[in-house]
């Protein structure tokens, strides 16, 4: 395993390896490592002769000063977990903020159609826009042939995809399907902030989606939104944010459903004062 901390000592190393068939797989997360993460790394270690894994809490995705002072950092840790899951030579790249940003820590915006403005990015203003700004940094330095992204944040997928469009960067996207608890709960770094009672509850989440999965064929998304929402008014330990049933393009809410795109289900859902996020493909 190596680690760096600046992207000089990073891009000194990847430059005395590459040649033209050598390929790079890029890992990029915020540390805290768990399953989720493993599972990315593996697919990139499958894919790939060299594997990235970038560890950064980034400051411009967060529009919320105290989540972003709350956010768990154990580098040490970090790195002992993924030695201890993985079984290739990887490359760690966790570079402070100013390797990162330099001078200036600020946003960049880019035209993502919109899709930046809903759901997520309503709730958390600016969001996707630090997302993108960290996400094209980081594939400047380390310039992948494939980068992995998971589908528990799907709409970040989106825009990532939209990002490389946009930048005509040519590093490929791959998705990596969801990675969940035996109860069907996503895996996610908020979760150990759940009680084990609540934990065991939360699996209730996936249970509704699965249900508008089966449901998604014979009801009409009126009926199904109602009664997804009455399955948490229901149930005094969630609260529901937003459920809404997407086009995965455009991410407006479907009305009629036309077979011919692609549709999901996403939901946002407050248990005690954790959020979850969760979604699931309907056809
Ligand atoms: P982070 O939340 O650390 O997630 C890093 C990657 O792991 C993302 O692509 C995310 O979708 C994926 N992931 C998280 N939980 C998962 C799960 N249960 N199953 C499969 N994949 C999972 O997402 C970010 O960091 C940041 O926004 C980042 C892209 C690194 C930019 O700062």
């Amino acid at each position: 395993m190596h680690v760096f901390t600046t992207k000089k000592t990073l891009t000194n190393f990847l430059s005395e390896r590459i040649n033209s068939s050598f390929s790079i797989g890029f890992v990029p997360t915020m540390g805290a490592i768990h399953a989720g993460h493993i599972s990315l790394i593996k697919n990139s270690i499958n894919q790939n002769n060299i594997t990235v894994v970038s560890i950064f809490v980034n400051p411009t995705q967060f529009d919320d000063q105290i989540d972003l002072e709350k956010y768990p950092k154990d580098l040490v840790n970090d790195v002992k977990l993924i030695s201890l899951k993985v079984d290739a030579d990887i490359v760690i790249y966790a570079p402070e903020v100013m390797d990162l940003y330099e001078e200036n820590v600020s946003i960049e915006t880019f035209d993502f159609r919109g899709i930046e403005l809903l759901m997520e990015g309503k709730s958390r203003p600016g969001h996707f826009n630090g997302v993108a700004t960290v996400v094209n940094k980081l594939f400047n330095i380390v310039k992948p042939h494939r980068a992995y992204f998971g589908e528990k944040d799907f709409q970040q997928l989106q825009i990532i995809r939209k990002l490389v469009k946009v930048r005509k960067i040519s590093t490929l996207i791959i998705a990596c399907p969801t990675v969940r608890e035996l109860n069907g709960l996503a895996i996610s770094s908020r979760n150990n902030r759940l009680s084990k009672y609540q934990k065991t509850r939360a699996s209730k989440v996936y249970q509704i989606l699965h249900q508008v999965k089966q449901k998604f064929n014979d009801d009409s998304i009126i009926n199904i939104t109602k009664w997804v929402e009455e399955q948490f008014k229901m149930d005094t330990l969630f609260k529901l944010e937003y459920f809404n049933i997407c086009d995965i393009s455009t991410f407006e809410q479907a009305v009629n459903i036309d077979l011919t795109k692609s549709y999901r289900a996403f939901i946002a859902v407050y248990v005690a004062d954790i959020r979850l996020i969760d979604n699931i493909a309907l056809n």
